[in-house]
């Protein structure tokens, strides 16, 4: 493949030029396919997408953001969301990131169209919604329960998503508030955690159900637990594999996945230590010395 364009790829032929050019070229590709994948999550949820991601892709390397010191974000206000949102791409971005995974459905239902605005050009952006698509397949006219955030179901993303499917199920919406800090505190067990769940799941315990979206990324790190108050006669359905494979289809057209022997380094705002359990208990795998913390702070736009 010539380059240059023709004449110019003639003259630079002429001058033997053009093998080093495309060496250079070829160097520069090899670079770019290594360059890490940025995944963020307000804490220690993303790590069920990250997850999905590294099975799809393992020789991806990543970087993993988690804002810890800031979670949760679901029960913030738009404009806070908003704000600590861009300041973990920001962060990410300083990494020199190739990709970006908004592993978190809130700051997607909150920021997702202007982190788009500001990096698409560069990077791509994807994100993560509330899997209602095989939700509503299980079965004809199934009844859904939707767990989120009150931001996530409050958005109107999730209301455009939700407007899409309602002829085919019945979508009802069950906001979590306090759900998300069981998991940041590691607890996923416990008579807390089951009373807390009892109460949540109380008025759908005689209405059938028929599928449960687990629309924040932290549930999925709870899928026993839940599973169990449930009796195990739900579809419990996450989106993390649907987001990696949207990823690994960007980077497949594109030609740019790596072929490196992938590997993750973990960032937080808060404690190490607290991640460094949780996240590598999820992980199944040792990820002690592999995390750091850093001032998110400095990355506030
Ligand atoms: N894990 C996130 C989500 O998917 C955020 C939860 C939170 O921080 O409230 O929505």
């Amino acid at each position: 493949m010539p380059c240059w364009n023709s004449n110019q790829y003639e003259e630079r032929i002429d001058r033997g030029v053009c093998k080093i050019e495309e060496k250079k070229a070829g160097n520069r590709n090899m670079d770019e396919m290594q360059r890490p994948i940025g995944v963020f999550d307000s804490g220690v949820g993303g790590i069920s997408v990250l997850r999905e991601l590294v099975a799809l892709m393992p020789n991806e390397n990543f970087i993993f953001y988690g804002d810890s010191k800031n979670a949760p974000y679901g029960t913030k206000t738009l404009e806070e969301v908003r704000k600590l949102t861009l300041a973990d791409a920001e962060y990410l971005r300083s990494r020199n990131v190739k990709a970006l995974v908004v592993a978190c459905n809130t700051a997607t239902s909150a920021a997702i169209h202007i982190l788009r605005e500001k990096y698409q050009k560069e990077i791509p952006v994807i994100g993560i919604e509330p899997a209602l698509k095989p939700a509503v397949s299980v079965k004809e006219n199934p009844r859904v329960l939707v767990m989120a955030t009150p931001m996530t179901l409050r958005e109107t993303k999730f209301h455009n998503l939700m407007q899409k499917f309602q002829d085919q199920a019945e979508i009802i919406s069950l906001p979590c508030p306090g759900l998300v800090e069981f998991v940041e505190r590691g607890e996923l067990s416990g008579e807390a955690l089951e009373h807390f769940l009892k109460n949540l799941f109380a008025p759908y315990q005689e209405r059938k159900v028929d599928a449960v979206v687990l629309g924040c990324t932290h549930y999925p790190l709870l899928y026993e637990a839940i599973s169990d108050i449930m009796e195990g006669k739900v579809t419990l359905i996450d989106s993390g594999f649907e987001a990696a494979k949207e990823m690994k289809s960007f980077l497949t057209r594109e030609d740019r996945l790596s072929e490196a022997d992938g590997k993750a380094r973990f960032y937080v705002s808060d404690s190490v230590d607290g991640f460094e359990q949780l996240g590598g208990r999820f992980l199944d795998k040792d990820i002690n010395g592999m995390i750091e913390k850093i001032d998110i702070e400095k990355y506030a736009l």
